[in-house]
């Protein structure tokens, strides 16, 4: 039993590294345009201060429908244009962003 406990939590540490490598890919050939994560800035917020202010879902939601969401995030214009990405990939790249900043402002709000 143990030994099955093992092996599974490893292949799910070797799925999660996996999809945060991916996550990185999808971010370099989509969004490194406008969002940086070295805060050099760019017509995107950085994408470390999104994954402090953030939670994953709220960032699939905006990946998904940038149009529809943006008011609800604080914005009176979209500029970001819908990418044709899979379900997969945006899960993955949403993971990515929020792999950036483990101290999560909404954590200690306890929201
Ligand atoms: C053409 C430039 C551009 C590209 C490419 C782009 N974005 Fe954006 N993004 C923006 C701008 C500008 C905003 C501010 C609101 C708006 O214009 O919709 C934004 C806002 C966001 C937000 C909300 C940030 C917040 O917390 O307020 C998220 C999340 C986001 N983008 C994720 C992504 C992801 C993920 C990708 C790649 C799949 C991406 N963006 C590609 C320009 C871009």
């Amino acid at each position: 039993m143990k030994k099955i406990v093992a092996i599974l939590s490893f292949l799910s540490a070797i799925t999660l590294f996996a999809d945060i490598e991916n996550g990185k890919v999808v971010y370099a050939q989509n969004c490194a345009n406008c969002h940086s994560v070295s805060m050099t800035g760019g017509m995107g917020k950085d994408f470390n201060l999104v994954s402090y202010n953030r939670k994953k879902e709220d960032v699939i939601k905006y990946i998904v429908s940038p149009m529809t969401m943006y008011r609800e995030f604080g914005y009176s214009a979209n500029a970001m244009p819908r990418f044709p990405l899979s379900g997969e990939d945006v899960e993955d790249v949403a993971e990515y962003i929020d792999s950036l900043q483990r101290f999560k402002v909404w954590m200690k709000k306890g929201e």
